[in-house]
């Protein structure tokens, strides 16, 4: 199983006991219990305007689909992957609730055939952050660039370094690469032993300039960026 695997699939295991609509609602210093209010919403808001009408949109780790819906409600047709039945089986019944069409399915973004539909718009509401390993960030970005149309773009929201934030104890956060691990107890699939300590990857916390750079080694030049939050196109260009 990928380090990316069980972490995900205990939350929506979780959300599903406990009734609640999205992910967020699992932390209560990020909690609203409001389906509506969903974290990139704003971000979405302001880049809204420069889309296409009933442009195509590809979501990759939709979780229960908070913002698939919202867009498919604007006009857009949307297609919403995520890595976990769970959460697919829980975005379904919300869409269906709210009579809004979305087309959801369960897949791994990092591992994804080569797609015979291009986008306009692939959009990542805080998927990114979890997918650690250079080589799953760059099967990640393949795919992007994949399903783009030429003019297309990529509407990232994504966690990135701060200097504030505090990593408890079973986490250790490298500067040198933004990646935090996780302690584990097994040598599972994906662990690095650090400090003779097995450890898994966790999340990437990359400097907002590291993951601009990022994407411009990958294809997909920033046209916007505040933090976390990107709209990017394809291109490569020299830096
Ligand atoms: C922080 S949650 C955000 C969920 C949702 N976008 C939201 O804003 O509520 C990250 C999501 O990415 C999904 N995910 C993680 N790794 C993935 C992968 N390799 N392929 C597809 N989805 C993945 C998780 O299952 C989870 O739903």
């Amino acid at each position: 199983m990928r380090y990316y695997y069980a972490e995900h699939q205990a939350a929506y295991q979780r959300l599903e006991r406990e009734g609640l609509t999205q992910w967020n609602d699992l932390f209560d210093e990020d909690r609203t219990d409001d389906f509506e209010a969903f974290p990139n919403r704003p971000f979405l808001e302001r880049v809204l305007p420069d889309l296409p009408p009933s442009a195509d949109v590809l979501e990759y780790g939709c979780g229960t689909g908070a913002a698939a819906c919202f867009l498919a409600a604007r006009g857009f047709h949307v297609d919403a992957i995520d890595l976990i039945p769970e959460a697919i089986t829980l975005a379904r019944r919300f869409a269906r609730e709210r009579g809004v069409q979305v087309d959801f399915s369960v897949q791994d973004v990092c591992a994804m055939p080569p797609g015979t539909k291009q986008y306009d718009v692939v959009l990542d509401s805080y998927c990114l952050q979890s997918i650690v390993t250079d080589a799953d960030r760059s099967s990640l970005f393949t795919a992007v660039r994949d399903r783009l149309k030429p003019t297309g773009r990529y509407i990232l929201s994504t966690a990135v370094y701060d200097p504030d934030r505090v990593y408890e104890e079973d986490f250790r956060y490298d500067a040198g690469t933004g990646i935090c691990y996780q302690k584990t107890s097994t040598p599972a699939p994906d662990a690095v032993h650090l400090d003779n300590t097995w450890h898994l990857p966790h999340r990437r916390h990359l400097h907002p300039e590291a993951l601009r750079a990022e994407l411009a080694d990958n294809g997909l030049q920033v046209t916007f960026q505040s933090g976390g939050d990107v709209v990017a196109r394809l291109g490569y260009q020299a830096r």
